[in-house]
């Protein structure tokens, strides 16, 4: 199995395993794929910065013209310095920070997506002390169920995102009556994985309805920003999510005439399928009622099949088509609990220790989610073009995770 041009066998004995590798010819098709679908919109593609914030990655999508959609000050600093105009970019989240605030001001961005009355206050009173005007939406809550998840749903009610539908009006008259806040639109961001058109739908007609009614009322509505959300395909056997095609289509249909800016902020549809997780088998352990494969990998550099019992396609590196006897195997790393699977039950080539094994779809949600439990170290990344690659964040030692640590001398 290859990475572009750059076989994966090469990359993990000249970078070790486990690593994340991501292509660059597929992220730059997966923007240009999602750019063609909006294209007959005014629109900006803020890239959701938190689905892979590798620096190369962000470089590679601020070349190809895209914006950002940062939620916090590291993700702000990120954007800026890869090159990213601050007028493309829009900060989400449910609690910015005073610091964080007057970070995004002074960079000048182009909007704050704010989620409470005390966040607008704040916020005002932030660009007061600056001599600044913030620019504003409101992050509003369409009360619309989508999401692969649980726990990646946005849209409810009950979800702690956003202003209710239902108290939007009320908000945006108090933000019309604060000196240092400009409105500027609406936006919404309903969940992630949704893999039909309807949530979108409901969403945005809701959505258009609101525009309408605060024009009436005689708020300058100029932008909205609709969040991202689109899903991917993580195996053959799930529902196959719109085509971005589809859904660029619907949004303009509806929206044609409303006379607003389009704001996007895809994360997984442009990074999810753009990277693997490259990891090596340790063991493979015969039970009496299971066969398992324990590979280097684990829970801590992947965590999504523990966190949602998300599903990755895995397959080896090396493999053959003609027959070869196959195995159903638990797929698991070596970290010390037993959610640390990252499947159960799958049918694959007989496997044997040093085989390498890649955990698909791994691009989006993987390298940014991971952690060092059980001290083991952040695993590298490596980005693949033609028949290059270079490793755009290096491994840490254990030694420079100690290094941060501290005993006080009364201990
Ligand atoms: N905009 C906002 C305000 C968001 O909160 C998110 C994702 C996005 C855009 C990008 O959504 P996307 O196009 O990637 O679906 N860790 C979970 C996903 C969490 C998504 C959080 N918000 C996972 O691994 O599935």
């Amino acid at each position: 199995m290859m990475a572009e041009n750059v076989s994966l066998e090469t990359i993990a004995n000249e970078v070790g395993t486990p690593a994340y590798v991501y292509s660059a010819a597929t992220l730059t098709r997966h923007y240009q794929v999602f750019e063609a679908a909006i294209s007959k919109m005014d629109a900006l593609i803020a890239y959701s910065v938190k689905a892979n914030s590798n620096l190369a990655v962000l470089a590679l999508l601020a070349k190809l013209g895209s914006g950002a959609d940062v939620v916090s000050g590291g993700e702000l600093k990120r954007a800026l310095l890869v090159g990213i105009p601050a007028n493309k970019i829009v900060f989400s989240g449910v609690g910015k920070t005073v610091d964080e605030m007057r970070d995004a001001l002074t960079a000048d961005i182009l909007q704050f997506n704010v989620e409470s009355l005390p966040e607008l206050h704040a916020l005002n009173a932030c660009a007061k002390e600056l001599s600044m005007t913030a620019r504003i939406a409101f992050r509003i809550n369409p009360d619309v169920s989508a999401g692969g998840h649980e726990k990646i749903t946005t849209g409810k009610a009950e979800n702690k995102f956003g202003i209710n539908i239902d108290q939007a009006e009320a908000a945006y008259a108090e933000a019309a009556n604060l000196d240092h806040i400009e409105i500027t639109g609406i936006d919404m961001h309903i969940g992630s994985q949704i893999d039909t058109l309807a949530p979108f739908k409901t969403a945005l007609l809701k959505g258009i309805e609101l525009i309408k009614t605060l024009r009436a009322q005689g708020h300058n509505i100029r932008t909205f920003d609709f969040g991202g959300g689109l899903g991917i395909p993580y195996s053959e056997n799930e529902n196959t999510p719109p085509l971005p095609e589809l859904y660029g289509e619907m949004i303009s249909k509806a929206t044609q005439g409303l006379d607003v800016k389009m704001i996007f902020e895809p994360g997984r549809m442009i990074a999810g399928n753009a990277g693997i997780l490259l990891t090596k088998t340790i063991y493979v352990k015969k039970g009496s009622v299971r066969n398992f494969i324990i590979l280097d990998a684990a829970m801590n550099d992947l965590i999504r099949p523990a966190l949602y019992d998300a599903h990755h396609n895995i397959e080896p590196v090396k493999f053959s088509n003609n027959g070869a006897p196959t195995q159903i195997y638990d797929i698991v790393g070596p970290v010390c609990e037993t959610g640390d699977t990252f499947a159960k039950q799958r049918e694959l080539p007989e496997i044997e220790a040093g085989d390498l094994i890649t955990i698909h779809s791994a691009g989006a949600y993987g390298a940014v989610q991971a952690g060092q439990y059980n001290t083991r170290p952040l695993i590298p990344e490596v980005l693949v073009s033609g028949d290059k690659y270079e490793i755009i964040r290096a491994r840490p030692t254990v030694e420079d995770i100690l290094k941060t640590e501290h005993i006080p001398d009364w201990v």
